[in-house]
């Protein structure tokens, strides 16, 4: 087992990375403050590790509730579901919960865990690797909103974050693929022997080889974990993870929540955004080739959907409600070279309206 730690101080926390960690009441028992443990899951994740994960709380109070699947539930309704739970079943302030499932259920859980009775404890299990390495790790929580992703949340930091590794063995492969998109964002933003080390193994990460995914896993978690240090509350460094997010957001909140996964929409505006740094002089043609290359062998997709309803001003309606943007203007996470990002407002607009017409 590899720990990690992300370093916040008192709110500071380890990273538990290793092949068969559910189970293990040793690793979570501290973590776990009082009598009352819920795990929240969801319909697909609790056929397949729900048992394993209450052996792990078996000395407490535990008890769970299963949310139904996928981004489209990721509501205030269904947040309302782990309260019911809560309130219903008398759970006190001194609770913990535990957020077992991709980062869903992750971003769901913990932000009910920063609202239920003003902020409770809460441990992150994540299952997909997307969650195992961004999700899960930095302490942003919350749901969508029908008129913008991820606009209503809080910042809550877990208590730990067990990755257990063999859970990605039941994962589909396309959901494989979309947490790939986060793992190259790493390489890019601002690790390029990274980005090195995943142009000569992308192939084993795809074949599932244990021992390329685990050092994935742990280089994404140091690096997010470094830059969550410095700038927890995302005033400037932070939103470098926010590489083709905003392009990204506006193509899964326009095409409709969970019709395209999280790093698929990553994966293409991350392509605007290289495009974008190549009109700006920042890349060369074979920088934006080279990188749309390693997309294409994860079978990402690399231009964002072509349908009526993702209009240029539609693009620019959706990425207008983007967090990031200051005064009006929406700032972008753009590439000066492959390894190094910057977060910028200050690009000619038309440059946005080419690349929204041309990289199609
Ligand atoms: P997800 O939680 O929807 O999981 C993807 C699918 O895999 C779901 O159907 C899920 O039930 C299933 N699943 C989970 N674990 C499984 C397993 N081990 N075996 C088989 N199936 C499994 O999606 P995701 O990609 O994990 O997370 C995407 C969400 O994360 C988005 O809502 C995104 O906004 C959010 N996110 C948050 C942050 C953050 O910092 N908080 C960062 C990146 C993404
Ligand atoms: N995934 C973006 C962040 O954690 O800041």
């Amino acid at each position: 087992m590899k720990t990690l730690r992300v370093e916040l101080g008192d709110r500071g926390y380890p990273i538990f990375i290793g092949q068969g960690l559910m189970g293990q009441a040793e690793l979570v028992k501290s973590y776990v403050k009082g009598r009352q443990v819920l795990i929240v899951t969801n319909t697909v994740v609790a056929p397949l590790y729900l048992s394993a994960c209450e052996a792990a709380f078996a000395e407490f109070d535990v008890k769970s509730v299963i949310l139904p699947d996928g981004e489209v539930y990721k509501t205030l309704e269904t947040l309302n579901l782990i309260f019911d739970e809560l309130i219903g079943q008398r759970f006190d302030r001194s609770c913990t919960l535990i957020a077992l499932g991709g980062g869903v259920t992750g971003d769901m859980t913990g932000f009910a865990a920063a609202c239920f009775q003003r902020g409770v404890k809460f441990i992150q299990m994540p299952t997909t690797l997307l969650s195992q390495v961004d999700s899960s790790v930095g302490g942003k929580t919350g749901v969508n909103h029908p008129l913008g992703k991820n606009m209503i949340g809080a910042f809550h930091q877990p208590e730990c974050v067990v990755i257990d590794t063999e859970t990605l063995n039941t994962l589909e492969d396309r959901q494989l693929s979309a947490g790939l998109a986060e793992v190259i964002k790493y390489g890019l933003i601002q690790d390029i022997e990274f980005f090195e080390w995943l142009e000569k193994n992308i192939e084993r990460l795809m074949n599932r080889d244990p021992e390329a995914l685990s050092y994935a896993i742990e280089r994404s978690c140091q690096d997010k974990a470094e830059i969550v240090a410095k700038d927890e509350k995302e005033a400037g460094l932070r939103a470098l993870f926010n590489l083709g997010h905003t392009f990204g957001h506006a193509i899964e909140s326009g095409m409709g929540y969970g019709n395209w996964l999280h790093g698929e929409g990553v994966s293409a505006g991350t392509m605007q955004a290289m495009y974008l740094s190549k009109l700006l002089g920042h890349l060369s043609e074979g920088d934006v080739t080279r990188v749309q290359s390693l997309f294409e062998r994860v079978n990402l997709p690399v231009k964002p959907p072509t349908v009526a309803e993702m209009n240029n001003q539609a693009f620019l309606d959706l990425m207008a409600g983007d967090k990031k943007v200051q005064a009006g203007t929406i700032r972008l996470v753009l590439l000066k070279s492959i390894g190094q990002a910057y977060v910028t407002g200050d690009y000619p607009g038309h440059f946005l309206e080419k690349t929204l017409t041309e990289w199609r």
